[in-house]
């Protein structure tokens, strides 16, 4: 298959969906983001395809729940009794399930799990820089890092996540003070990245664990799991929606990006900054659904 054709095909075939949906506003620095789309595919085998803006860097926001999850299982910890891995069904920030669950949040990806992860991975050093280092060798990229303007303007709004990370400490589910969990997961939302970098960063998702360098970061049965977890869980209350449209396990982010894996063959990552009222991409979810459609690759 002639990837690159494919791709630019994939571009044409979006554009008029590109710049409709609404720009994440609640952090004001991503409201000021241009318009743009791009998407980039990045074989188990080392190839690298993209079309569009394939290689502008755009914030990751919540893709990068995946990676600190990936992070902390490789460490060997049981974060499953901190947090779930069934469905919301409830918008990514939500608070409401977490009183009547003793403050174990549903999954990893909804905000409230995302801050157990780092809370967890906080608790061996600076999450951060094991999450920056992670991505500069797996993208082969060293100047990867926080947008420290992003980071900055979402952290000046960030009283939900403050909210839900100070109701989990209530029940005890908070190992390091509230205000450092909350700058970095704040920063690990804020780092930049091309759709290039963060295909090539989640590689080995679709390689059963093994990272770009041939060493093994997880084993089988926790890279299925992360799949898992994103086909289920990581476009939250639109995931039914994602899963019947795409059938591939993806992770999005309010940043407009989007990434997805075809397990055995390859990672995709789309980026384009409108999105749906459930916080989606809308040019990202209708380029992977045009992307399974045209190559077959979906997992069912
Ligand atoms: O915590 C937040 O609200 C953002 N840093 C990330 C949210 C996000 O990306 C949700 N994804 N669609």
């Amino acid at each position: 298959m002639d990837l690159a054709a494919l791709l630019d095909r994939i571009a044409d075939d979006v554009a008029p969906e590109v710049g409709r949906g609404a720009v994440a506003d609640y952090i004001p620095a991503l409201a000021r983001v241009r318009p743009g789309f791009g998407i980039a595919v990045a074989d188990v085998d080392g190839g690298v395809h993209g079309a569009g803006d394939w290689l502008r860097p755009f914030s990751v926001q919540s893709m990068s729940k995946v990676f600190t999850l990936a992070l902390v299982l490789a460490r060997g910890d049981d974060v499953w009794t901190r947090v779930g891995r069934e469905p919301s069904g409830d918008p990514f920030n939500s608070l409401v399930q977490l009183e009547h669950e003793d403050g174990i949040p549903r999954n990893p990806f909804i905000n409230a799990g995302a801050l157990v992860v780092t809370d967890e991975l906080t608790c061996h050093g600076d999450a951060v820089g094991a999450l920056l280092s992670f991505l500069r060798a797996e993208s082969g990229h060293a100047d990867i890092d926080v947008d420290a303007e992003v980071a900055a303007s979402e952290a000046g709004h960030a009283d939900r996540n403050r909210a839900l990370a100070y109701f989990m400490a209530s029940y005890g589910n908070m190992r390091n003070p509230v205000p450092s969990v909350l700058d970095q997961y704040v920063r690990q939302c804020s780092i930049a990245m091309s759709c290039r970098d963060v295909a090539r960063s989640a590689l080995f998702l679709a390689r059963h664990g093994i990272r770009n360098d041939g060493t093994r970061l997880l084993g089988l049965s926790s890279a299925k799991r992360i799949n898992a977890v994103m086909l289920t869980c990581g476009t939250y209350d639109a995931a039914g929606e994602f899963a019947y449209r795409v059938g591939l396990p993806g992770k999005s982010g309010v940043g407009g990006g989007i990434v997805a894996i075809v397990p055995g063959r390859c990672a995709v990552c789309v980026w384009s900054p409108g999105l749906d009222a459930r916080g989606n991409s809308v040019a990202g979810v209708a380029a992977l659904d045009r992307f399974t459609t045209l190559t077959g690759w979906s997992v069912f």
